[in-house]
């Protein structure tokens, strides 16, 4: 590790890092940004929303000097690391021949063209800004490609924040129906229906009434638990929208790129009719995409409105480029499947070692830590088993000893975690173990 990692040491290793500064600016900036923040998923984090001045590889510096070790990545995107010398060069490159043509550029045909060679359901493609709009692409495919109203989404999946989809991102145990994810949220609910996840009778079930445009998931269940389909299931759920005439949806909004470079699809083996991507397709840069079938894709030349002022803006494409150039080669991935297989194991492992139940899920580059569970989880409803509370209080406890990790469960993996880092990591977890 660097000179200024040892001389951090102390604190990390005491736990005493302190975030007062964060705090103070928090309160400061609320005069003018709405709780401080910009997302509300940056509201309300224990000890405090954290302010930032600058991050580099695996690492974030914050406005109180304590340089953290980075599992955030900006909730998933910064895959290769805070600071990727060829994506930065790429947009610089870019910068001084102009930022929005309003029109298209070569390097928006060559991300394409490898979104398209990468992603195996990906035969035509379309760029946006955010995940939440590349989903609202998705949804509208679906039902102008089948004259069909309902789409089906699963408990415990995140797809944007948008009004028709933010249904039972976290519903209670005893939900009956979809429950709304927000205040002042339009309360249309007849277009939904929400299933259980990994409970392929009830899907086969409710497609089979033949009244179905889309079938839309997290491949892997990454914004809760990291939980991976169960053998057979995706595979069913193929079957049975091909044979109903049901557009198959898969949200690749964390996976895409990050799992392998085509995606959850590729490593899982099962091919949607369409599928969205963001977060890592460029490394930091809003780029999303929305891919598929031809057929389905070019519906957008015959009716079905996609638009977006800022899709395939020149610097964001040319670090799209870059990033998913780095993302194909083989190599970038094999990196992390080591090291991130090495930290799911000793995360594993110190959780046992102190008597704790916890269960580590997921994949080396994206995973979960559900304190509270003896058993892999299968869907949401095993989710509700998890001790929330404390997994708040250890994520907390790591923050005191440098380590930013989601206090959801999740974590995400670079390339820039080293093996240093992961030994960091681990002794951090250790410690913060013994305090919870
Ligand atoms: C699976 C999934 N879909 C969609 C979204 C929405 O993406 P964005 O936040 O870019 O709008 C997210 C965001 O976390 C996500 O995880």
């Amino acid at each position: 590790m660097s000179e200024a990692s040892v001389a951090d040491r102390r604190n990390w290793q005491d736990g005493t890092l302190s975030f007062e500064e964060s705090r103070r600016r928090i309160a400061e900036s609320s005069q003018w940004l709405a709780g401080g923040v910009s997302s509300n998923f940056r509201l309300g984090m224990s000890p405090t929303p954290l302010v930032f001045e600058r991050a580099e590889g695996a690492f974030l510096f914050d406005a109180d000097g304590n340089r953290l070790i980075d599992y955030y990545l900006g909730m998933g995107p910064m895959i290769l690391g805070h600071t990727p010398a060829d994506v930065i060069a790429a947009a610089a490159a870019q910068l001084p021949k102009g930022l929005l043509y309003g029109g298209q550029s070569a390097l928006e045909t060559e991300a394409a063209r490898l979104v398209c060679e990468m992603v195996p359901c990906a035969e035509r493609m379309r760029f946006c800004s955010s995940g939440s709009e590349a989903v609202q692409a998705a949804l509208r495919l679906t039902r102008a490609a089948t004259g069909r109203r309902v789409v089906i989404k699963f408990a415990g999946h995140y797809h944007g924040w948008f009004d028709n989809i933010l249904w039972s991102t976290a519903p209670p145990a005893d939900a009956s129906g979809p429950v709304a994810g927000s205040r002042g949220q339009a309360e249309e609910t007849r277009e939904i229906v929400v299933l259980p996840w990994n409970d392929l009778a009830a899907l086969q079930a409710r497609v089979a009434q033949n009244d179905v445009a889309g079938v839309i998931m997290e491949s892997v269940m990454c914004n809760s638990g990291a939980i991976l389909p169960l053998p057979g299931y995706l595979e069913g759920v193929r079957e049975a929208c091909t044979k109903a005439g049901t557009v198959l949806v898969f949200d690749e909004v964390v996976t895409g790129f990050r799992v392998a470079p085509g995606g959850a699809q590729a490593r899982l083996g099962v091919t949607p009719d369409l599928a969205t991507f963001a977060k890592a397709i460029a490394n930091g840069f809003p780029v999303a995409a929305v891919a598929g079938r031809k057929d389905l894709m070019d519906l957008m030349t015959q009716g079905v409105v996609h638009g977006g002022t800022y899709n395939g803006q020149a610097v964001a494409m040319a670090a799209t480029v870059a990033t998913l150039k780095r993302l194909r080669d083989p190599a970038t991935h094999a990196g992390m499947e080591i090291r991130g297989l090495r930290l799911m194991q000793g995360i594993q492992a110190a959780f046992d070692a102190a008597g704790i139940a916890a269960v580590v899920n997921g994949f080396p580059q994206i995973f979960h830590v559900a304190i509270g569970l003896t058993e892999k989880p299968r869907n949401w409803d095993d989710l509700l088993k998890m001790d929330r509370a404390r997994y708040v209080k250890f994520a907390t406890a790591l923050l005191r000893h440098g380590v930013r990790a989601l206090e959801r469960g999740a974590w995400f993996l670079s390339t820039e975690h080293n093996d240093d880092v992961i030994n960091a990591t681990l002794e951090a977890v250790q410690r913060a173990i013994s305090e919870i």
